[in-house]
């Protein structure tokens, strides 16, 4: 029995590895092309123009910090701050590979965010506000940091029940935060909404709000749709807790 048995079982092999590598191929690919899409998207919710000071705060690897350094150019510049150390080696790797002569990679924590007074034009959280412990002391610290009438674009996602908990954030009904939350929250420290889009990057769940303050915080402006968008992919892709994850 055993002899028939195993051919068949070589072939079902030899099947499910032409499967695997057909897979990840095809998955690679629109994994590429929804990065790319996607840092077109930041680049426009953030107005990013060449000589920007751009603060990517919770970079993670690092992977769209040297999209926004390239962005900016010389004349420009990135801070990039992590409270992970891993992070902050993956980020200067990033960052020396690429080549870039204009990023600053700076520590932070839960108290402060590491970035000098008044340095940015526009600053990126992305899907990093949900893991701030004390978000009112970090709210406070993006005011301190941005330059008048400068922007922080906060991509965020409403709360995942299933995916892991997060140690020490407030509790809001999973991993995430609602977008109401998020907004009446900023506004605790004059931030007020300039733009706002659902459906980040094709994800239902995800979304990106543009804060200004004050007078001088930018002029509301509405984005164009994000349209059908590639695979979207950030937190729950790379933790394994989506699915269609790369
Ligand atoms: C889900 S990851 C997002 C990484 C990156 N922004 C991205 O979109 O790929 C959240 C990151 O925020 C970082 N983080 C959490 N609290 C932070 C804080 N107070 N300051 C800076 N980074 C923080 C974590 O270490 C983690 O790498």
């Amino acid at each position: 029995m055993g002899s028939w048995i195993r051919p068949g079982l070589r072939v079902c092999r030899i099947g499910a590895l032409a499967l695997t590598v057909l897979t990840a191929l095809v998955v690679g690919c629109s994994s590429d092309a929804a990065d790319a899409a996607e840092a077109e998207r930041i680049a426009e919710l953030l107005e990013l123009r060449p000589g920007m000071r751009v603060a990517d705060v919770g970079a993670g690897d690092g992977e769209w910090t040297v999209d926004l350094a390239r962005r900016v150019g010389g004349a420009g510049h990135v801070w990039a701050t992590e409270v992970k150390e891993e992070h902050l080696a993956e980020i200067r790797e990033r960052v020396e590979e690429a080549g870039l002569h204009n990023v600053t990679v700076a520590r932070g924590d839960q108290t402060t965010n590491g970035l000098p007074d008044a340095c940015c034009d526009a600053i990126l959280l992305r899907l990093v506000y949900h893991h701030f412990t004390d978000p009112a002391r970090m709210r406070r610290e993006l005011v301190r940091a941005l330059r008048p009438g400068g922007i922080v674009a906060v991509i965020d996602i409403e709360p995942q029940e299933h995916w892991r908990k997060l140690e020490g954030v407030p509790e809001r009904g999973g991993h995430g935060i609602p977008a109401e939350e998020l907004i009446a929250e900023m506004a605790q420290d004059g931030f007020r909404v300039l733009r706002r889009q659902t459906g980040w990057n094709g994800d239902e769940d995800r979304y990106g709000v543009v804060f200004g303050r004050g007078k001088e915080g930018g002029r509301p402006r509405r984005l164009r749709s994000s349209g059908p968008a590639g695979t979207p992919r950030g937190e729950g892709e790379e933790e394994g807790q989506r699915p269609g994850a790369r």
